[in-house]
């Protein structure tokens, strides 16, 4: 018997056929949203969207600001140095002082399109370093975009789930891999896409440490800086800071992005920053690709110069501008984007009321903080079921199975798309289904 749906499954299939998905379960985050675009055209009917990750709120006005300044004094015509504009990079310096109690030379924090761009040079360069280390560690779950760049470099990875290896069981889990020498970095997004689990610091401190022993670089994504909102890291230069594994290691990259935290996803500038100690190591082996055997200068006069030689004048003076009035403490980024975590909070409580549950739901033994993310499952369903299903009650996501996740009952919900105004909506279809498919 065919059920009353918010959208008839019939269009659903119609259009999965259409756009050529085989199956549901495997298809990308950007292939999720046109299909969803076509069935919403077609039916009127809006969905409830949790399949991207874009910013759900305004651009930092002081950023959009700055950049017009900067394009009416005619940057628009000069190309920007390969490594960025002087005033970014003392900022970003001083951002990562202020904000994770590290010190970096302005000289290796480099501006990148987007951090997508930051790890896409950061595998190039590494995986070049050492002929003898040839594969990139990801600790999953995790975003798949950067498996992708590994495809298209032809570059090979492993990956492990997290999800059983927690805490002190990290240690033997990491080391069973960078004992087979083959380890060039490990990649970790902190917190989490899309699970949205944080790390502790004992866990960061056993990564750091495993990282020195084996001469792994650890290049940690902070494309959701300071958004564990279960601590408050608002404040320069003042603690509790944002975790890093740069406190237990001098072997990292990390990548910042401005896309979530200033809502500057548009204008593709992200921050790599480089420690003092791995910018300035000689591999002799980069020499097979660069002309420098230094790190640093391979992966600035080497690598992002084929790449981009650097990023969009304007966009650095709009960051270098927002990063300026966040360290001097009169802009607080922090207390802006906690609103997804405040509608985190609202949308799983309406999901758990309807017989969802949350799949990673704790870091250790505490709970997991509420933020721009997070996982369900529905008892009887795989993820790929689930997300096919949930598509007949307007509601869109993605299958936890295409982020290296081992949970496969799962599926990722991104909360920055969805308004307020629709939770009554979220609402209704989650009772729907729940009624539809009752659980004994
Ligand atoms: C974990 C992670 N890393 C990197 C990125 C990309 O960031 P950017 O927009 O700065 O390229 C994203 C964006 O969603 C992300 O979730």
């Amino acid at each position: 018997m065919t059920k009353d749906t918010p959208i008839q499954a019939e269009v659903v299939k119609k259009h999965i056929a259409d756009c050529r998905i085989t199956n549901i379960g495997r298809a990308s985050i950007r292939e999720i949203k046109r299909l969803i675009d076509y069935i919403e055209k077609e039916t009127g009917t809006k969905f409830i969207r949790m399949e991207m990750g874009v910013p759900g709120l305004p651009p930092t006005q002081i950023g959009v600001d700055a950049e017009i300044e900067a394009l009416k004094r005619g940057v628009a015509a000069i190309y920007p140095d390969i490594d960025g504009v002087p005033a970014l990079k003392q900022e970003i310096s001083r951002f990562v002082k202020l904000f994770l109690n590290i010190d970096v030379d302005p000289y290796h924090c480099i501006p990148t399109v987007g951090s997508m761009q930051g790890g896409f040079a950061a595998f190039m360069t590494l995986a070049r370093k050492d002929q003898t280390k040839d594969t990139t560690l990801f600790i999953d779950p995790g975003f798949p975009v950067h498996k992708q760049q590994h495809k298209v470099l032809g570059q090979k990875f492993e990956t492990f789930d997290v999800y059983d290896y927690r805490g002190d069981k990290l240690k033997d889990k990491l080391e069973s891999y960078f004992k087979k020498g083959n380890i060039h970095s490990v990649l970790y997004s902190n917190p989490n896409n899309p699970s949205w689990i944080c790390f502790n610091e004992k866990e960061l401190q056993i990564i750091g440490e495993l990282a020195n022993k084996y001469d792994v670089v650890i290049v940690e994504d902070l494309a959701y800086f300071g958004m564990d909102f279960r601590k408050d890291y608002s404040k320069p230069g003042q603690p509790p800071y944002q975790p890093t594994v740069a406190h237990y290691t001098n072997n990292y990259i990390l990548l910042i992005s401005s896309s979530k935290a200033f809502s500057y996803a548009g204008q593709r500038l992200g921050m790599m920053v480089i420690s003092n100690n791995l910018f300035n190591k000689q591999y002799p082996d980069l020499l097979r690709f660069f002309s420098s055997d230094i790190f640093g200068r391979a992966m600035i006069f080497g690598t992002v110069y084929a790449l981009s030689s650097g990023t969009s004048h304007s966009a650095q003076y709009g960051i270098a501008a927002i990063l300026k009035e966040v360290n001097e403490g009169r802009y607080d980024f922090v207390e802006i984007v906690k609103e997804y975590g405040e509608k985190a909070k609202i949308m799983k409580k309406l999901f758990t009321d309807n017989g969802f549950r949350i799949v990673y739901d704790k870091d250790e033994d505490v709970p997991i903080a509420d933020g721009f993310y997070f996982t369900f499952s529905y008892p009887g369903f795989t993820g790929d079921q689930l997300l096919g299903e949930l598509l007949y009650y307007g509601i869109s996501a993605i299958a936890l199975s295409i982020t290296g996740s081992e949970r496969h009952e799962g599926i990722r919900a991104c909360v920055s798309l969805v308004h307020r105004s629709q939770f009554p909506e979220l609402e209704e279809r989650l009772k729907k289904f729940h009624e539809h498919h009752p659980l004994t």
